[in-house]
């Protein structure tokens, strides 16, 4: 079944927050933002800037009402900055005029004099100066101290990963509106809608039911909306709340990428001991992550770095520790991933070193150590229902991975100025928040007297297909064609409470609750139709837009027994609520069974390098993936290959860049490279891996919006294996993105040079 905004979308039709028709009293909102990094705020003159014409009012921290404070998870970050500011692009004020460009002329007008105080841009240097979020965690299986020493190889090293921005096509927006006694709505590109009502209410000290929040659709979101949508639509509440007209805030991609977080840049250390046998016995890290000025989803990211430190490895002895580490950049953010892949590249280089100092295939060492059926994850969750080795093992047959490494020997023995490269990367990504109580849902399902029906859920569109596997799930439970289903807007006064569109849970949540509502509503019209055709109730069955007597066609139509039902007063809406069972997490002891299942699969990267102007190019891309039992392998298959792209991105061209300052430099298409047709994949295999799905999955069809993005992590060392091929003193520096620069440097460095990091 095709993705139900196809048609839409290729005719531009499908409608987001800057295509909403406005009411003709409008008004336009932009931010005013700190140019330093830090310092105290010693004077700010909007005088000028108010005087212009055109401009309505502008906001501070003054005009709050409720509190000035919009941390989620930790109460650290406020809307507006009052004396101090921490980061370049923090919001101080927020104009509102007439138009767009009115209130960019007045932005020009506002003067600010601060007095600055030092900065911090790396998380290293946080660490050195005692600059935290919050408390360390750890996470620890077996015993590290004592098995280092019963390992025959014991290798140390450090690692790189740049952040990443998210470059959502629809920039952050929102339009909102006021309605009568003080109501207002929302209209916002969040993942959150929940978030955006809680905060705003918050902040504009009224209930959450005077707020309604809806979201037609993102044009992307990958993280960077879960809770960065939040701030702007507050903003543009507190405007409506004050001067009761409706304001419309979108911001342009100068602003967005300037003031919004990204994924978190990671500095960390590993210490990884082997046997003679090549497994892996212990495993220690520490993670440095770059919170930068306020937590936002910072703890959650961290921990889930934490539980994916070992990838789809069985290690008995481990020790991670993870600092989230307070700088003066924008607050970093949840990315596809979510702090997962960070941690996964950390033991991919622990896997590499020890490979590098025995001058073997590094994929020896990942063999030898994947997970089997009951091995404990270090946070005490036992592994059931593995892939690890079946998606390795299928991968490595399918794709002949050996005769590939032989002709990639053999291209490499004859050719001196282009090289080719080759790894294999395996996943394992648990599925759950993390924070147990997320993981909920709630589906709102009306049948029409007409026999058309209307589903209601806490999931947000974003491009991953999720309302229409919701369609499918409701159409398959109630019998009726795909046609008969419409999806409605995420709206939280039909669904309310909602945790975020993330965790790549959102099918498995909110369909479970669609399926739970359709078969209450499918128990109540079974017993209409048991009547109407006079057979037991256990015979009936609905399928095809009628009644079947079993598997036998009757003459019932749906539309009649839609028809009857309503004739006897039996209610046609249904509403059901999902919890995951079986979960559960103790933080006290760092342990229990956090995730409903994991994710697996294999990636086969080759590459080719140009050894004389450090370019490559990704040949093919091989993968097994574990879809479980796909419900839609054509949107499945579309989220594989985004993340694919997405994940390489990440590992070789998108560079991040701030300068001593704390101003972004990388701060505008010009100077971040995302992948382009020409660096993607010249070719992608996927094939499902065979395997009997998971009932905690819905319909047994696996969540698979972040997972694949991990294999792009294969980039990194398919080209690390091509610079060797050139100059054998390279020296792995494990220092992503892997940029052409750096890997021109490394194809001609002499003897080791690690980069200040
Ligand atoms: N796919 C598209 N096209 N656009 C997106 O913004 N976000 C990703 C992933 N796939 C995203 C996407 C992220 S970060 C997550 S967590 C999941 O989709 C969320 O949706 P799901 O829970 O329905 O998989
Ligand atoms: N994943 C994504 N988003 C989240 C999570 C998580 O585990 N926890 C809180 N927000
Ligand atoms: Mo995805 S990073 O959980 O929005």
């Amino acid at each position: 079944m095709k993705n139900i905004d196809s048609y839409t979308h290729v005719r531009g039709e499908s409608l987001f927050v800057d295509d909403l028709i406005t009411r003709q009293d409008t008004l336009q909102g932009l931010v005013f933002d700190s140019p330093k990094a830090h310092g105290k705020i010693t004077s700010i003159d909007y005088s000028k800037a108010k005087n212009l014409k055109g401009v309505v009012n502008i906001f501070t921290h003054k005009d709050i009402l409720g509190e000035n404070q919009i941390g989620g998870i930790i109460p650290d970050e406020p809307l507006w900055a009052e004396n101090e500011v921490h980061f370049c692009g923090q919001p101080i004020a927020f104009i509102v005029a007439e138009t767009e460009l009115i209130a960019k002329k007045a932005r020009a007008l506002i003067s600010i004099e601060i007095e600055e105080l030092p900065i911090i841009t790396t998380a290293k240097e946080a660490k050195e100066k005692g600059s935290f979020i919050n408390a360390p965690r750890s996470f620890n299986l077996g015993n590290t101290k004592t098995s280092f020493d019963a390992c025959d190889y014991v290798y140390e090293g450090k690692t790189f990963t740049n952040g990443q921005e998210h470059l959502y096509l629809e920039t952050q927006g929102c339009y909102v509106v006021p309605l009568e006694n003080g109501n207002i709505k929302i209209t916002s590109s969040t993942q959150g809608p929940t978030q955006v009502q809680k905060t705003a209410a918050k902040v504009l000290g009224i209930p959450m039911h005077k707020i309604e929040v809806d979201v037609i659709r993102l044009g992307g979101g990958f993280g960077g909306k879960e809770d960065q949508a939040t701030p702007w639509a507050v903003m543009a509440a507190v405007a409506v709340q004050h001067l009761n007209k409706p304001v419309k805030f979108m911001l342009n991609r100068h602003d967005d990428l300037r003031m919004t977080g990204k994924r978190h840049p990671y500095e960390s250390t590993f210490k990884i001991g082997l046997t003679k046998d090549l497994k892996i016995n212990a495993f220690e890290a520490e993670f440095l992550q770059n919170s930068g000025a306020a937590a936002d989803l910072s703890p959650a990211i961290a921990e889930r770095t934490l539980f994916h430190a070992t990838n789809s490895y069985f290690i008995p002895n481990v020790h991670t520790t993870v600092l989230s580490c307070k700088t003066n950049l924008p607050p970093n953010t949840a990315f596809r991933g979510f702090g997962g892949p960070q941690g996964m590249f950390v033991i991919e280089a622990a896997i590499a070193k020890a490979a590098n100092a025995l001058k073997i295939d590094k994929r020896l060492i990942q063999e030898a150590n994947l997970l089997a059926e009951n091995d404990e994850f270090s946070y005490g969750q036992i592994a059931t229902q593995v892939e690890a080795k079946s998606s390795w093992t299928t991968a490595k047959e399918q794709f002949k991975l050996e005769q590939l490494e032989q002709e990639i020997d053999d291209f490499n023995q004859k050719n001196f100025l282009s090289k080719k490269g080759i790894s294999v990367m395996p996943i394992a990504f648990g599925i759950s928040f993390t924070n147990t109580p997320m993981n909920h849902a709630r589906a709102l399902v009306h049948i029409y007297q007409d026999g058309s029906i209307g589903v209601s859920t806490g999931a947000v569109e974003m491009g991953q297909g999720v309302n229409t596997k919701m369609l499918q799930v409701a159409a398959e439970i109630l019998g009726v064609h795909q046609s008969k289903v419409k999806l409605e807007t995420t709206n939280t006064t039909r669904v309310a409470n909602t945790s975020p569109t993330a965790a790549s849970s959102t099918a498995d949540l909110n369909g479970k609750a669609v399926e739970m509502a359709c078969n209450l509503l499918i128990e109540r019209l079974t017993k209409v139709a048991s009547k109407m055709l006079s057979v037991a109730e256990k015979e009936i069955v609905f399928r095809e837009d009628r009644v079947f007597i079993n598997t036998k066609k009757s003459t019932l139509l749906w539309e009649e027994v839609i028809a009857q039902a309503m004739l006897q007063r039996i209610a046609l809406s249904e509403n059901a609520h999902y919890a995951t069972p079986i979960i559960h997490f103790d933080k006290t002891v760092e342990k229990g069974h956090p995730f409903a299942y994991h994710v697996y699969g294999t990636a086969i990267t080759t590459i080719t390098l140009d050894c004389l102007r450090g370019t490559y190019e990704v040949d093919a891309v091989k993968i097994v993936h574990d879809f479980g039992k796909s419900m839609n392998l054509q949107i499945d298959i579309g989220q594989v290959e985004g993340a694919l792209a997405q994940g390489i991105g990440w590992m070789t061209l998108e560079e991040i860049a701030y300068n001593n300052e704390g101003r972004l430099e990388s701060n505008a298409l010009s100077t971040y490279k995302v992948p382009d047709i020409f660096s993607a994949a010249k070719t992608i295999d996927i094939i499902p891996l065979k395997t009997a799905g998971n009932t905690l999955a819905i319909k047994k069809s696996k969540a698979v919006g972040e997972p694949p993005l991990m294999y792009g992590i294969g980039a990194y060392f398919a080209i690390e294996h091509a610079v060797k091929a050139f100059n054998p003193n390279y020296l792995s520096k494990f220092h992503a993105p892997f940029t052409p620069e750096k890997v021109l440097t490394g194809l001609y460095e002499k003897k080791s040079e690690t980069l200040n990091h």
